[in-house]
């Protein structure tokens, strides 16, 4: 069985819930605390020996690239003056250890479009996609780790869910599941963001997947669908008739950092877990919020 060599990284986004911020900077730079969502994606993947990306992107969103080139000036001057952990927070991604890849996504044609733009630069193997608006902590070994340990003992697609309300179906893929074990189950039916009163059930996809090559020939028969997009669900739910896709309810916490309110929440939990600012900064929350 292959190993999982290559991540799929969709950033060709407007950004638009993020305006005016996301006028000039990419969605994916902004940063929780201090780092950017798009280092903490590279650095989970990182984590499970993943060292090739495939960027999906804008013309005018070249600055995400240029976050992962080395810096010469600035680790010269950090070296110099001594600053280790602020040279190796720079150069933990730098060209040397890992390769990136851009292709252009001419069209906002839907995140399934995406992923199809990659054909070429995957190939005939199992491959991961991220999503880095989905920010997730395990305070551990990360998601995607956690994932490619059951692809390494079941050799399948695997798509990370997370339970939600009922009342939030709408936002998300939502897949029903026969369960293996605690945390695995064998997709039956999977569909973009249903009604709730449609909804098969409240498992929701979270952006995390390890897909087989199979993907692309479905990706290439599919149509508009949910948004007037072209859906990465709907390509899946043609795959579940050929193979047996899981859903893996993973360990750890996400924050949804396309939404405000998840990417404030991500900012005060990592930044009530900084080792610099958590006891100033939980001091000032709780004077603030009177606890
Ligand atoms: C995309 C997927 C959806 C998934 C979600 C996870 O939706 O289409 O199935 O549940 O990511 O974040 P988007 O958030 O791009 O609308």
């Amino acid at each position: 069985m292959r190993k999982i060599h290559k991540a799929i990284l969709p950033v060709a986004g407007l950004g638009t819930r993020f305006l005016p911020a996301t006028k000039v900077i990419p969605k994916e730079m902004l940063p929780v605390v201090d780092k950017p969502l798009i280092q903490y994606a590279l650095e989970e993947a990182v984590n499970a020996d993943i060292k090739e990306f495939i960027f999906i992107t804008r013309h005018d969103k070249g600055s995400i690239e240029n976050h992962f080139h080395k810096a010469i000036e600035l680790e010269k001057e950090l070296s110099t003056s001594g600053k280790q952990h602020l040279l190796d927070s720079i150069n933990i991604l730098s060209s040397d250890n890992i390769s990136i890849q851009s292709v252009i996504q001419e069209k906002p044609l839907g995140l399934g479009h995406a992923v199809l733009c990659a054909k070429e630069a995957i190939g005939d193997e199992y491959f991961a996609v991220i999503l880095p608006d989905d920010l997730i902590n395990d305070g551990n070994r990360g998601c995607l780790r956690q994932m490619i340990n059951v692809y390494e003992q079941r050799h399948n697609s695997i798509i990370a869910v997370e339970n939600i309300s009922p009342d939030d179906t709408d936002k998300y893929g939502i897949v029903s599941i026969d369960a293996m074990d605690r945390s695995t189950g064998r997709i039956l039916n999977i569909v973009e963001k249903p009604k709730p009163e449609e909804a098969p059930s409240t498992l929701a996809v979270v952006g995390r997947y390890i897909l087989s090559p199979q993907i692309f020939t479905f990706l290439e028969q599919t149509e508009k669908g949910a948004g007037g997009e072209i859906q990465l669900t709907d390509a899946i739910s043609m795959l579940l008739n050929h193979e047996q896709v899981l859903a893996y309810e993973f360990e750890g916490k996400r924050y949804d950092c396309g939404s405000k309110l998840g990417y404030l929440q991500a900012n005060v939990e990592y930044g009530l877990k900084d080792p610099e600012l958590n006891k100033e900064f939980s001091d000032y929350l709780s004077k603030l919020t009177g606890n």
